[in-house]
């Protein structure tokens, strides 16, 4: 089955062979990138198909692929967290930015994310990462060290704005990075491809983990377009800045 459109109420796509080719961004803050997240998920919510820890492959199928890749060649950079690089090889196009958010460092620093551009790799941190660990992601890699016992995620994406000049940074989750970036409203759209599969287990993470929002409290989230493929739905959403309080 061709990929349909179901609904589209943006100008960003005049024909569907272009979708996620390009994008009308609105301008990027001065203090921060703007932020889209990509996730594949089951219906039931869960990201990955294999153990906990494991590369997130199967999830989607080749339609999600295929986006997903042209999501990263959109942005100006990609950023994943420690426990998705230490699940898989992490590929991008070679001209690609791509930054890793950790604390401890505790990954292959032979891991394609930074061995195919190493002048592209940059390792987000706590500038008190452990020393020894800290000289050899540096032999490798760009060493960014912002926050103390961990990165405080507001200056970080200020000197990825105003230092790295990344106006518009792919967020590729895991949950964990997704749960503690959206509280701190760094947020702004979502791309979710929804696949029809279920998995089930409680262990496996969804979309966005961590504390959440405050009890009865939500983002509430604009659907900007929807397209199908197979039984799989790409929805993007953009998620809005006000928190509101659901009705008891
Ligand atoms: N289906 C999908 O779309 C999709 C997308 C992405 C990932 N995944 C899957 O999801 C799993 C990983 O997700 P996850 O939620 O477990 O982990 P994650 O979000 O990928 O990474 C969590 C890690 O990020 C680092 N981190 C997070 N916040 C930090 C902070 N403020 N300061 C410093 N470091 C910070 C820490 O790295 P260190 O542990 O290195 O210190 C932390 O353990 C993998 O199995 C992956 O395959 C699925």
């Amino acid at each position: 089955m061709p990929l349909t459109r179901l609904i589209d109420n943006t100008a960003d796509t005049p024909n569907i062979e272009c979708l996620y080719t390009h994008f009308n961004f609105p301008q990027a803050p001065q203090d921060r990138p703007y932020v889209f997240v990509n996730m594949v998920s089951t219906v039931d919510g869960k990201t990955l198909l294999g153990d906990v820890g494991g590369s997130a492959v199967g999830v989607g199928d080749a339609t999600d692929q295929l986006l997903f890749r042209r999501l990263q060649k959109v942005a100006d950079a990609a950023m994943l967290g420690g426990a998705t690089l230490r699940a898989s090889h992490v590929l991008y196009p070679p001209d690609k930015p791509r930054i890793v958010l950790t604390r401890t460092g505790d990954f292959s620093l032979k891991n394609r994310f930074f061995t195919d551009a190493p002048d592209k790799a940059y390792v987000l941190a706590p500038k008190d990462m452990e020393t020894e660990r800290r000289k050899e992601i540096e032999a490798v890699a760009h060493f960014l060290g912002i926050g103390e016992g961990g990165v405080d995620l507001t200056a970080a994406m200020q000197y990825i704005r105003q230092e790295l000049n990344i106006r518009y940074l792919l967020c590729e989750g895991g949950a964990t990075v997704n749960g503690q970036m959206l509280p701190l409203g760094l947020l702004d759209e979502l791309f979710i491809t929804i696949t029809p599969k279920l998995k089930g287990g409680g262990a496996v993470p969804g979309v966005i983990e961590g504390v959440g929002l405050p009890s009865h409290q939500y983002l509430p989230v604009s659907l900007l377009s929807l397209y199908h493929d197979e039984g799989e739905f790409y929805f993007r959403y953009r998620i809005e800045k006000e928190v509101r309080t659901a009705r008891r």
